[in-house]
Protein backbone atom coordinates (compact mmCIF):
# COMPACT_ATOMS: atom_id res chain seq x y z
CA UNK A 1 0.00 0.00 0.00
CA UNK A 2 1.13 3.55 -1.19
CA UNK A 3 2.91 5.26 2.52
CA UNK A 4 1.76 9.18 2.63
CA UNK A 5 3.86 11.81 4.77
CA UNK A 6 2.29 13.90 6.84
CA UNK A 7 2.69 16.50 9.01
CA UNK A 8 2.22 15.35 12.34
CA UNK A 9 3.33 18.44 14.11
CA UNK A 10 5.04 21.79 14.24
CA UNK A 11 6.53 24.29 16.25
CA UNK A 12 7.78 27.66 16.01
CA UNK A 13 10.77 29.60 18.23
CA UNK A 14 11.45 32.98 18.13
CA UNK A 15 14.01 35.34 20.11
CA UNK A 16 12.61 37.69 22.30
CA UNK A 17 14.45 41.22 21.42
CA UNK A 18 12.06 42.96 18.71
CA UNK A 19 13.46 45.52 16.36
CA UNK A 20 10.86 47.80 14.93
CA UNK A 21 10.58 50.20 11.70
CA UNK A 22 10.64 53.09 14.06
CA UNK A 23 13.85 52.23 15.50
CA UNK A 24 15.15 51.07 12.22
CA UNK A 25 14.27 54.32 11.12
CA UNK A 26 17.22 55.62 13.47
CA UNK A 27 19.74 53.53 12.09
CA UNK A 28 19.17 54.50 8.07
CA UNK A 29 17.29 56.94 6.34
CA UNK A 30 14.19 55.29 6.17
CA UNK A 31 10.54 55.29 7.61
CA UNK A 32 8.02 52.99 9.78
CA UNK A 33 5.64 54.36 6.67
CA UNK A 34 8.03 53.40 3.25
CA UNK A 35 8.92 49.87 5.28
CA UNK A 36 5.18 49.57 5.77
CA UNK A 37 3.37 50.49 2.40
CA UNK A 38 6.48 48.61 0.58
CA UNK A 39 6.81 45.43 2.39
CA UNK A 40 3.90 44.70 4.97
CA UNK A 41 6.85 44.35 7.71
CA UNK A 42 6.14 46.43 10.98
CA UNK A 43 8.54 44.88 13.09
CA UNK A 44 11.36 41.46 13.46
CA UNK A 45 13.01 39.21 15.85
CA UNK A 46 16.46 39.39 16.51
CA UNK A 47 18.77 37.08 18.29
CA UNK A 48 20.94 39.38 20.02
CA UNK A 49 23.18 36.47 22.35
CA UNK A 50 26.39 36.86 20.52
CA UNK A 51 26.89 33.18 21.30
CA UNK A 52 23.98 31.30 19.91
CA UNK A 53 23.61 30.77 16.60
CA UNK A 54 20.82 28.90 13.79
CA UNK A 55 21.27 25.90 15.10
CA UNK A 56 20.07 27.29 18.98
CA UNK A 57 17.20 28.40 17.06
CA UNK A 58 16.61 25.32 15.42
CA UNK A 59 16.98 23.25 18.27
CA UNK A 60 14.71 25.15 20.56
CA UNK A 61 12.51 24.95 17.68
CA UNK A 62 12.66 20.92 17.59
CA UNK A 63 12.72 20.85 21.78
CA UNK A 64 9.41 22.37 21.40
CA UNK A 65 8.38 19.31 18.75
CA UNK A 66 9.47 17.03 20.91
CA UNK A 67 7.50 18.10 23.86
CA UNK A 68 4.41 18.86 22.39
CA UNK A 69 4.17 14.99 20.77
CA UNK A 70 5.70 13.34 23.54
CA UNK A 71 8.01 11.81 21.42
CA UNK A 72 11.87 11.43 22.21
CA UNK A 73 15.10 12.89 20.54
CA UNK A 74 16.47 9.24 20.15
CA UNK A 75 13.60 8.15 17.79
CA UNK A 76 14.12 10.39 15.27
CA UNK A 77 15.32 9.03 11.79
CA UNK A 78 16.84 12.32 10.15
CA UNK A 79 17.14 15.99 10.52
CA UNK A 80 16.93 18.71 7.56
CA UNK A 81 17.86 21.71 8.17
CA UNK A 82 17.10 24.59 6.07
CA UNK A 83 19.06 27.24 5.98
CA UNK A 84 21.15 29.97 4.36
CA UNK A 85 23.11 30.89 7.67
CA UNK A 86 24.43 28.02 9.07
CA UNK A 87 26.28 27.93 12.63
CA UNK A 88 29.91 27.21 10.16
CA UNK A 89 30.35 26.25 7.26
CA UNK A 90 30.93 22.68 8.12
CA UNK A 91 29.79 20.80 10.34
CA UNK A 92 26.14 21.17 8.97
CA UNK A 93 24.25 22.79 11.13
CA UNK A 94 21.66 19.75 11.27
CA UNK A 95 24.71 17.95 13.09
CA UNK A 96 24.29 20.64 15.74
CA UNK A 97 20.88 20.43 16.06
CA UNK A 98 21.25 16.83 16.63
CA UNK A 99 23.37 16.72 19.54
CA UNK A 100 21.60 19.98 21.04
CA UNK A 101 18.32 17.83 20.95
CA UNK A 102 19.96 14.76 21.74
CA UNK A 103 18.99 12.78 18.67
CA UNK A 104 21.55 10.39 18.96
CA UNK A 105 19.85 7.59 16.62
CA UNK A 106 19.52 10.68 13.42
CA UNK A 107 21.21 11.42 10.77
CA UNK A 108 21.27 14.64 8.97
CA UNK A 109 22.31 17.25 6.77
CA UNK A 110 21.58 20.94 5.55
CA UNK A 111 19.71 21.92 2.41
CA UNK A 112 20.87 25.69 1.19
CA UNK A 113 18.03 26.96 -1.08
CA UNK A 114 17.12 30.39 0.85
CA UNK A 115 13.65 31.01 0.90
CA UNK A 116 12.74 27.71 -0.46
CA UNK A 117 14.69 26.23 1.41
CA UNK A 118 11.65 24.58 3.67
CA UNK A 119 9.79 23.09 0.94
CA UNK A 120 12.67 21.98 -1.07
CA UNK A 121 13.38 19.80 2.80
CA UNK A 122 10.20 19.25 3.26
CA UNK A 123 10.12 17.33 0.12
CA UNK A 124 13.16 15.90 0.69
CA UNK A 125 12.40 14.85 4.33
CA UNK A 126 8.82 13.09 2.62
CA UNK A 127 10.17 10.97 0.39
CA UNK A 128 12.24 9.18 3.07
CA UNK A 129 9.18 8.37 4.98
CA UNK A 130 7.20 7.34 1.51
CA UNK A 131 9.83 4.77 0.99
CA UNK A 132 9.11 3.24 3.66
CA UNK A 133 13.06 4.05 5.04
CA UNK A 134 11.66 6.23 7.74
CA UNK A 135 9.36 6.79 10.15
CA UNK A 136 10.26 9.96 11.67
CA UNK A 137 12.23 12.72 9.97
CA UNK A 138 12.03 16.64 11.19
CA UNK A 139 12.43 19.30 8.64
CA UNK A 140 13.69 22.25 10.26
CA UNK A 141 13.64 26.21 9.17
CA UNK A 142 16.21 28.39 10.49
CA UNK A 143 18.25 31.53 9.99
CA UNK A 144 19.76 34.22 12.03
CA UNK A 145 19.76 36.64 8.83
CA UNK A 146 20.83 39.12 11.27
CA UNK A 147 24.34 37.46 11.06
CA UNK A 148 24.64 38.32 7.26
CA UNK A 149 22.51 41.88 7.12
CA UNK A 150 24.69 45.39 6.84
CA UNK A 151 22.64 47.78 9.42
CA UNK A 152 23.74 50.33 7.53
CA UNK A 153 21.84 49.52 4.28
CA UNK A 154 18.43 50.55 4.00
CA UNK A 155 17.70 48.49 1.18
CA UNK A 156 18.04 45.07 2.84
CA UNK A 157 18.12 45.85 7.02
CA UNK A 158 14.33 46.71 6.87
CA UNK A 159 13.42 43.14 5.40
CA UNK A 160 15.10 40.50 7.29
CA UNK A 161 14.24 38.47 10.36
CA UNK A 162 15.40 35.51 12.79
CA UNK A 163 13.65 32.94 13.88
CA UNK A 164 13.17 28.87 13.17
CA UNK A 165 10.13 26.67 12.86
CA UNK A 166 10.34 23.01 12.61
CA UNK A 167 7.56 20.10 11.49
CA UNK A 168 7.58 16.15 12.48
CA UNK A 169 7.11 13.85 9.53
CA UNK A 170 5.14 10.36 9.60
CA UNK A 171 3.65 7.75 7.81
CA UNK A 172 0.15 8.19 7.00
CA UNK A 173 -2.19 5.44 5.60
CA UNK A 174 -4.82 7.73 4.75
CA UNK A 175 -5.13 10.24 1.86
CA UNK A 176 -3.51 12.60 3.91
CA UNK A 177 -0.67 14.79 4.01
CA UNK A 178 1.68 15.43 1.31
CA UNK A 179 -0.10 15.21 -2.28
CA UNK A 180 2.20 16.94 -4.79
CA UNK A 181 5.50 19.38 -5.00
CA UNK A 182 6.78 21.56 -7.92
CA UNK A 183 10.47 22.64 -7.55
CA UNK A 184 12.48 24.67 -9.83
CA UNK A 185 15.78 26.52 -9.61
CA UNK A 186 17.36 29.01 -12.33
CA UNK A 187 21.04 30.07 -11.46
CA UNK A 188 21.01 32.15 -13.69
CA UNK A 189 19.30 34.81 -11.06
CA UNK A 190 22.22 34.24 -8.76
CA UNK A 191 23.48 37.42 -9.51
CA UNK A 192 20.19 39.67 -8.53
CA UNK A 193 20.52 37.91 -4.37
CA UNK A 194 23.67 36.78 -3.13
CA UNK A 195 26.41 36.96 -0.18
CA UNK A 196 29.66 37.27 -2.50
CA UNK A 197 32.06 36.29 -0.37
CA UNK A 198 33.04 33.68 2.22
CA UNK A 199 32.94 31.02 -0.03
CA UNK A 200 35.30 29.03 -2.28
CA UNK A 201 34.80 31.46 -4.94
CA UNK A 202 35.96 34.77 -2.25
CA UNK A 203 37.27 33.22 0.94
CA UNK A 204 37.31 35.72 3.30
CA UNK A 205 40.29 38.35 3.47
CA UNK A 206 40.53 41.46 4.98
CA UNK A 207 39.60 42.85 1.27
CA UNK A 208 36.54 41.08 1.54
CA UNK A 209 35.40 42.38 4.65
CA UNK A 210 36.28 45.81 3.59
CA UNK A 211 34.31 45.43 0.69
CA UNK A 212 31.24 44.89 2.53
CA UNK A 213 31.12 40.72 1.00
CA UNK A 214 29.82 38.84 3.50
CA UNK A 215 26.29 40.79 3.87
CA UNK A 216 23.36 40.08 1.98
CA UNK A 217 23.45 41.70 -1.57
CA UNK A 218 19.92 42.32 -3.17
CA UNK A 219 18.81 44.05 -6.56
CA UNK A 220 15.24 44.11 -4.90
CA UNK A 221 13.51 45.15 -7.77
CA UNK A 222 14.49 42.18 -10.25
CA UNK A 223 13.69 39.99 -7.69
CA UNK A 224 10.47 41.56 -7.20
CA UNK A 225 9.84 41.11 -10.73
CA UNK A 226 10.38 37.26 -10.61
CA UNK A 227 9.51 36.38 -7.35
CA UNK A 228 5.84 37.91 -8.48
CA UNK A 229 5.39 36.19 -11.63
CA UNK A 230 7.43 32.85 -10.63
CA UNK A 231 5.87 32.40 -6.93
CA UNK A 232 2.26 32.98 -8.76
CA UNK A 233 2.71 30.83 -11.75
CA UNK A 234 4.15 27.66 -9.68
CA UNK A 235 0.87 28.00 -7.29
CA UNK A 236 -1.71 28.14 -10.27
CA UNK A 237 0.31 25.35 -12.11
CA UNK A 238 -0.12 22.90 -8.75
CA UNK A 239 -3.60 24.09 -8.44
CA UNK A 240 -4.37 23.04 -12.15
CA UNK A 241 -2.62 20.08 -12.27
CA UNK A 242 -4.55 18.69 -8.92
CA UNK A 243 -7.87 20.05 -10.29
CA UNK A 244 -8.14 22.65 -7.75
CA UNK A 245 -10.33 25.76 -7.85
CA UNK A 246 -9.70 28.79 -5.25
CA UNK A 247 -12.76 27.39 -3.43
CA UNK A 248 -10.90 23.95 -2.61
CA UNK A 249 -7.96 26.10 -0.85
CA UNK A 250 -8.34 25.93 3.02
CA UNK A 251 -4.71 28.28 3.14
CA UNK A 252 -2.20 29.48 1.26
CA UNK A 253 0.70 29.30 3.47
CA UNK A 254 3.40 31.77 1.86
CA UNK A 255 7.03 32.63 2.16
CA UNK A 256 7.01 36.01 4.03
CA UNK A 257 9.33 38.28 1.59
CA UNK A 258 6.76 41.21 0.66
CA UNK A 259 2.92 41.26 1.13
CA UNK A 260 2.88 42.75 -2.24
CA UNK A 261 4.23 39.31 -3.73
CA UNK A 262 1.73 37.16 -1.42
CA UNK A 263 -0.96 39.65 -2.15
CA UNK A 264 -0.18 38.85 -6.21
CA UNK A 265 -0.02 35.04 -5.62
CA UNK A 266 -2.70 34.64 -3.95
CA UNK A 267 -4.71 37.03 -6.50
CA UNK A 268 -4.03 34.68 -9.15
CA UNK A 269 -4.73 31.32 -7.36
CA UNK A 270 -7.96 33.48 -6.98
CA UNK A 271 -8.12 33.00 -3.25
CA UNK A 272 -9.17 35.15 -0.61
CA UNK A 273 -7.34 37.33 1.92
CA UNK A 274 -9.00 35.55 4.59
CA UNK A 275 -7.28 32.55 3.36
CA UNK A 276 -3.92 33.21 3.19
CA UNK A 277 -1.28 33.45 6.49
CA UNK A 278 0.71 36.18 6.97
CA UNK A 279 2.17 36.78 9.54
CA UNK A 280 5.46 38.93 7.89
CA UNK A 281 3.85 42.54 9.82
CA UNK A 282 5.27 40.90 13.05
CA UNK A 283 8.66 38.62 11.96
CA UNK A 284 9.90 39.81 8.53
CA UNK A 285 11.68 37.60 6.30
CA UNK A 286 13.03 34.83 8.36
CA UNK A 287 14.19 33.21 5.22
CA UNK A 288 13.43 29.24 5.00
CA UNK A 289 12.15 29.65 8.90
CA UNK A 290 8.66 31.53 7.46
CA UNK A 291 6.34 28.71 6.05
CA UNK A 292 6.54 26.73 8.93
CA UNK A 293 6.77 29.71 11.48
CA UNK A 294 3.05 30.27 9.69
CA UNK A 295 1.99 26.65 10.22
CA UNK A 296 2.72 27.20 13.89
CA UNK A 297 1.15 30.40 14.29
CA UNK A 298 -2.53 28.86 12.47
CA UNK A 299 -2.00 25.60 13.88
CA UNK A 300 -5.02 26.02 16.26
CA UNK A 301 -6.88 26.60 13.41
CA UNK A 302 -6.46 23.91 10.99
CA UNK A 303 -8.28 21.06 10.43
CA UNK A 304 -8.21 17.63 8.72
CA UNK A 305 -8.16 17.25 5.46
CA UNK A 306 -7.87 21.26 5.03
CA UNK A 307 -6.45 21.83 1.67
CA UNK A 308 -2.88 23.90 2.04
CA UNK A 309 -0.83 25.25 -1.08
CA UNK A 310 2.54 26.11 0.20
CA UNK A 311 4.64 28.32 -2.04
CA UNK A 312 7.66 30.47 -1.74
CA UNK A 313 10.70 32.09 -4.00
CA UNK A 314 13.98 32.73 -3.01
CA UNK A 315 17.54 33.59 -4.14
CA UNK A 316 19.20 31.06 -6.18
CA UNK A 317 17.02 31.55 -8.20
CA UNK A 318 14.99 28.64 -6.43
CA UNK A 319 11.02 28.47 -5.91
CA UNK A 320 8.17 25.90 -5.81
CA UNK A 321 4.64 24.97 -4.38
CA UNK A 322 3.51 21.47 -2.41
CA UNK A 323 0.24 20.86 -2.26
CA UNK A 324 -0.86 18.91 0.75
CA UNK A 325 -3.80 17.64 3.11
CA UNK A 326 -3.95 18.75 6.51
CA UNK A 327 -3.97 15.60 8.16
CA UNK A 328 -4.80 16.76 12.19
O1 LIG B 1 12.81 36.41 0.16
C1 LIG B 1 13.63 36.18 -0.94
C2 LIG B 1 13.29 36.92 -2.14
N1 LIG B 1 13.26 38.34 -1.91
C3 LIG B 1 12.23 39.04 -2.28
O2 LIG B 1 11.25 38.49 -2.74
C4 LIG B 1 12.30 40.55 -2.18
C5 LIG B 1 11.79 41.18 -3.43
N2 LIG B 1 11.94 42.60 -3.44
C6 LIG B 1 11.20 43.43 -2.66
O3 LIG B 1 10.45 43.00 -1.81
C7 LIG B 1 11.29 44.91 -2.91
O4 LIG B 1 11.99 45.12 -4.12
C8 LIG B 1 11.99 45.71 -1.77
C9 LIG B 1 11.10 45.73 -0.53
C10 LIG B 1 13.32 45.10 -1.45
C11 LIG B 1 12.19 47.15 -2.23
O5 LIG B 1 10.95 47.72 -2.57
P1 LIG B 1 10.77 48.44 -3.99
O6 LIG B 1 9.41 48.95 -4.02
O7 LIG B 1 11.16 47.45 -5.07
O8 LIG B 1 11.80 49.61 -3.91
P2 LIG B 1 13.03 49.94 -4.88
O9 LIG B 1 14.16 49.02 -4.60
O10 LIG B 1 12.52 50.06 -6.27
O11 LIG B 1 13.40 51.38 -4.38
C12 LIG B 1 12.50 52.50 -4.57
C13 LIG B 1 13.09 53.70 -3.85
C14 LIG B 1 14.57 53.94 -4.20
O12 LIG B 1 14.79 55.33 -4.20
P3 LIG B 1 14.89 56.13 -5.58
O13 LIG B 1 16.03 55.47 -6.34
O14 LIG B 1 13.57 55.92 -6.26
O15 LIG B 1 15.15 57.53 -5.15
C15 LIG B 1 15.30 53.34 -3.02
O16 LIG B 1 16.55 53.93 -2.79
O17 LIG B 1 13.04 53.48 -2.44
C16 LIG B 1 14.35 53.65 -1.90
N3 LIG B 1 14.50 52.76 -0.75
C17 LIG B 1 14.12 53.09 0.47
N4 LIG B 1 13.56 54.23 0.97
C18 LIG B 1 13.27 54.24 2.28
C19 LIG B 1 14.99 51.50 -0.75
N5 LIG B 1 14.94 51.00 0.50
C20 LIG B 1 14.39 51.98 1.27
C21 LIG B 1 14.09 52.06 2.63
N6 LIG B 1 13.53 53.21 3.09
N7 LIG B 1 14.30 51.05 3.48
Amino acid sequence: MKINTKISAVAGWLPDDVLTNVELANMVDTSDEWITTRTGIKERRILKDPTKATSDMGANAVKLLLEKTNISAAEIDLIICATVTPDMLFPSTACLIADKVGASNAFGFDLSAACSAFLFALDCGSKYISSGIYKKVVVVGADKMSSIVDYADRKTCVIFGDGAGAVLLEPEQDKLGIMDAILRVDGSGAEYLKMIAGGSLNPATTDTVNRKQHYIYQDGKTVFKFAVTKMADVSAQIMEQNNLTGDDISWLVPHQANLRIIDATARRMGVGSEKVMVNINKYGNTTAATIPLCLADWESRLKKNDNLILAAFGGGFTWGAIYLKWAY
